[in-house]
């Protein structure tokens, strides 16, 4: 029998087997909304969210009240865009980005564009990689928010992230990075990188589809207008009821290898569930 191969991760990916184990008793058992401050079916759920808001703070050398949890990158990219630019508009109104980014970066640019923002569009060089000078001509002190993605998830370009993000700060604009293929896939410091906000996804490392992060720098701090009015959860910048077992199933995954890890023993008993090495592949048949 010929059975399809599956060679599209940058698409999407299987959930992790222990990722699905960890996210299902909070369908089930733990079923509370994190927002019932009043009972211990909500505390439950809102101490399983604070859990993966760390390890997603720590993934990314973040403070966990800096992550704010979305319904993925697409929809993070946009609060980032669309919420900066219209809390400093009267700051500035150019916004600035590259050929290469996301539809989920570029149409957000886009449908800015129609309400009068100023948009440049960097191309990049034969490599995928932007030139930094032209970046820099295309930063200007009306500037508001440059976006560049961590790492591109046609050609894996990885952009020189701690030289933009210098250049950016320099310039005085905010540095908004799209990480959707970074994050879990190679180191990421937003304060390396300088960064100000920095758009994650669940379902490219691992876990669920439908949920995401979005890193929002507090020192100094980066404001944002939130796209959605309701409850004001997540400090108001994302009303709507937190999918915990989502956010369950989206932490396990974000810690990228690090070179100074010693390698993992397959089976050891010291790598508990959550501590798993993102760079390997997954396959049912290791489990
Ligand atoms: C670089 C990049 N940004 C954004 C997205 C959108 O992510 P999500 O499916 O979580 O909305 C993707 C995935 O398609 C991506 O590869």
């Amino acid at each position: 029998m010929r059975l399809p191969v599956y060679m599209d991760n940058h698409a999407t990916t299987a959930v992790d087997p222990r990722v699905l184990e960890a996210m299902l008793p909070y369908f089930t058992e733990h079923y509370g909304n994190a927002a019932s401050r009043n009972h211990v079916f909500g505390w439950r759920a809102e101490q399983a969210a604070d859990a993966a808001r760390a390890q997603v703070a720590q993934a990314i050398g973040a403070s966990p009240a800096e992550i704010v949890f979305t319904s993925g990158a697409t929809e993070s990219d946009n609060l980032m865009l669309k919420g900066a630019a219209h809390y400093y508009r009267d700051k500035g109104d150019g916004i600035v980005t590259l050929t290469t980014e996301h539809k989920a970066v570029l149409d957000t640019v886009h449908a800015l564009e129609g309400e009068g923002f100023r948009v440049t569009i960097v191309p990049v060089q034969s490599d995928g990689l932007v030139d930094l000078e032209q970046l820099a001509e295309a930063i200007d002190d009306r500037t508001i928010v440059v976006s560049v993605m961590w790492a591109n998830n046609e050609i894996g370009t990885l952009q020189p992230m701690p030289e933009i993000g210098k250049l950016v700060k320099a310039k005085g604009a905010l540095f908004a990075v799209d990480a959707a293929q970074a994050v879990g896939k190679v180191q990421v410091n937003v304060n390396e990188a300088q960064v100000d906000l920095l758009a994650i996804s669940g379902h490219k490392i691992y876990g669920p589809k439908g949920v995401g992060a979005l890193y929002v720098r507090r020192k100094p701090k980066v404001r944002l207008v939130p796209l959605q009015d309701g409850g004001g959860h997540e400090k108001g910048l994302r009303s709507g009821t937190i999918d915990v077992p989502g956010v369950v199933g989206l932490a396990p995954r974000v810690h990228s290898p690090r070179s100074s890890d010693p390698p993992r023993r397959r089976g050891s008993r010291r790598c508990v569930r959550f501590c798993m090495n993102a760079s390997r592949p997954v396959s049912t048949a290791s489990m």
